[in-house]
């Protein structure tokens, strides 16, 4: 290890999804986590909630016998400072925003969250101007378009976690189906992060053994039901977004890109124009290889009639949000 430094993974917003991606990327020992986000305000009291749970996760580490250091920062919600210590970063996670209640879609957060992401842009380019941004911020897709617009960072350092998480649902309720576990499931989901995303039925399969074969239409439906509403189902009854999962689908992204582990994921990618998806100046959930340098080519997976026509509906609607966003931009 002589003459390499610990990767820096920071992360910019440390609610819920914050805070657990720091947890889980320190407890995966895949280096040191800086944590940046706005202090809270209580009658004439300030609190610094980030510079807190730094030195509680750091103190966990000393527990944990992991190597590694955690820092707070307390950043201006105009992001005029606070934000020095990106410098040097590998990656940089965006969850700041504001989180989907009930009654609330993606697309409702997107005038506040997109003002947020253009206080924090300007630093990520002054301070890891070489980082690798992944975005969390819903909605994802579109938000992550905005970045990857506002960064001008090359498409491959810029993407959005949403299909990571959505197959994670998607396997979650075929294991509970079938009593078999999620490990040996590999079954995905692309498209928008929203109500019309891709559970890709066709290519699922337990071990090899295609998913239909194991499960009537009516038992798929229900799961794919229930797949496309799994984070409203937390919403509703959490009162606010789910994060353990979300959180854990952004530590699976840093893992294969610091490790450069080349595998395949579905993350939301800018694409200026794929033929085989029928996508132009778009960010949506691809399949993609993930490594060292990012995403690093998109992968080809065949669609059945039915779910190319899901996914052209999927891609319409997050133009839809894009389109709106780009008033903003
Ligand atoms: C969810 C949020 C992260 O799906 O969009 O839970």
């Amino acid at each position: 290890m002589r003459n390499q430094r610990r990767k820096i993974i920071s992360v910019i917003g440390a609610g819920n999804v914050g805070e657990h991606v720091a947890s889980l990327t320190l407890l995966k020992g895949l280096g040191d986590v800086r944590l940046f986000d706005i202090p809270r305000k209580e009658g004439d009291k300030i609190f610094e909630p980030v510079k807190g749970k730094a030195l509680d996760l750091q103190q966990m580490l000393a527990a944990l016998e992991v190597d590694a250091k955690v820092e707070g920062f307390t950043v201006s919600p105009d992001g005029s400072s606070g934000y020095e210590a990106l410098a040097g970063s590998d990656i940089v996670v965006i969850t700041a925003g504001f989180p989907r209640r009930p009654g609330m879609s993606r697309e409702d957060l997107l005038d506040k969250n997109i003002q947020i992401l253009k206080a924090i842009v300007p630093n990520i380019q002054k301070y890891a101007p070489n980082s690798i941004v992944i975005v969390v911020t819903n909605p994802v897709d579109t938000m992550t378009y905005a970045a990857y617009k506002l960064l001008g960072f090359p498409a491959n350092r810029v993407m959005g976690m949403a299909g990571i998480l959505d197959s994670a649902r998607f396997r979650t309720f075929i294991s509970y189906k079938l009593g078999i576990s999620p490990k040996d499931i590999h079954a995905y989901v692309i498209g928008g992060h929203g109500d019309e995303m891709v559970p890709i039925i066709s290519r699922s399969n337990v071990k090899g053994v295609p998913l239909k074969y194991l499960l009537s239409e009516e038992e798929i439906r229900e799961i794919v039901e229930r797949t496309k509403f799994g984070g409203g189902e937390i919403v509703a009854l959490m009162g606010t977004s789910a994060y353990y999962a979300p959180a854990m689908a952004v530590v699976e992204m840093i893992e294969s890109i610091l490790l450069d582990a080349k595998r395949i994921h579905p993350c939301s990618v800018y694409v200026d124009k794929n033929e085989f998806y029928e996508v132009e100046d778009i960010c949506v959930g691809i399949p993609v290889l993930l490594g060292k340098d990012g995403w690093e080519r998109i992968f080809e997976v065949p669609l059945s009639r039915e779910e190319r026509e899901q996914w052209r509906k999927s891609v319409e609607s997050v133009k839809r949000t894009i389109e709106l966003a780009k008033r903003f931009l």
